[in-house]
């Protein structure tokens, strides 16, 4: 899967993909990410991405005309990464991070990861953005009801949510555990306790130390 993301702050983004299990599965070749600089798709000599809202009201909005440019250069240099592998090209799907999108679930993480697509990520910033950039854009996703200064959170939530669901990603054992516990769109996870056996006069739960293997998955399913 390719991953390209749109951002005015490639420098915010970079660490996080260069660190952390996102790393791990750029580097064993499951995942390919990708920076574009909007900044690069500016108008003019000062590179201006962004104006003032037409009918007045506070700060500023990205314009419309580097955004789409920017997804148009996606979009092309994917389908040209696709040919160079020899792969059939296949339109990526472009997500737009917005507190107005609909509020992103693990069902859309799995339904993303099991797309076999690739996926842009376009991440505004400022007040907001031009409404018809979003002719654009395939899905609008919000990931929680609050209001963050951009979409590079939001992007390396996406990013991160659906990568771990990559075959390969995780160790097998662990994600299959984990798509046992899930109900109702929601990852139930069972409390987890590792040495030392006593800490601070906290004990683990005996059961997790009887070795009784039918009790454990009992106690973890209650839990
Ligand atoms: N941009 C700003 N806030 C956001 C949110 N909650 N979800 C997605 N994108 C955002």
């Amino acid at each position: 899967m390719k991953i390209q993301i749109i951002t005015l702050f490639p420098e915010a983004v970079e660490p996080y993909l260069k660190a952390s299990m996102l790393w791990k599965a750029s580097d064993r070749g499951l995942v390919e990410f990708s920076l574009i600089n909007l900044r690069d798709f500016g108008i003019g000599p000062r590179k201006t991405v962004d104006d003032t809202p037409y009918g007045g009201g506070d700060g500023m909005l990205l314009k419309p005309e580097p955004l789409v440019a920017a997804i148009e250069y996606a979009i092309e240099q994917n389908i040209e990464y696709r040919r160079k592998n020899k792969e059939k090209p296949q339109r990526p799907i472009v997500l737009l991070p917005t507190p107005r999108g609909t509020i992103y679930k693990q069902s859309d993480a799995k339904r993303l990861a099991a797309s076999n697509r690739d996926l842009i990520i376009v991440c505004p910033r400022y007040e907001g953005y031009d409404e018809r950039v979003t002719k654009w854009v395939d899905e609008q996703i919000c990931i929680g009801n609050y209001v963050l200064t951009g979409g590079e959170l939001p992007a390396m939530i996406i990013a991160d949510s659906v990568v771990r669901l990559i075959p390969g990603v995780l160790g097998g054992e662990k994600s299959a555990e984990i798509e046992s516990f899930q109900i109702d769109d929601q990852n139930i996870e069972f409390p987890q306790y590792t040495r030392p056996e006593k800490f601070k006069g906290l004990k683990v739960p005996d059961v997790l130390l009887s070795g009784h293997h039918a009790e454990i998955e009992k106690w973890r399913k209650n839990q």
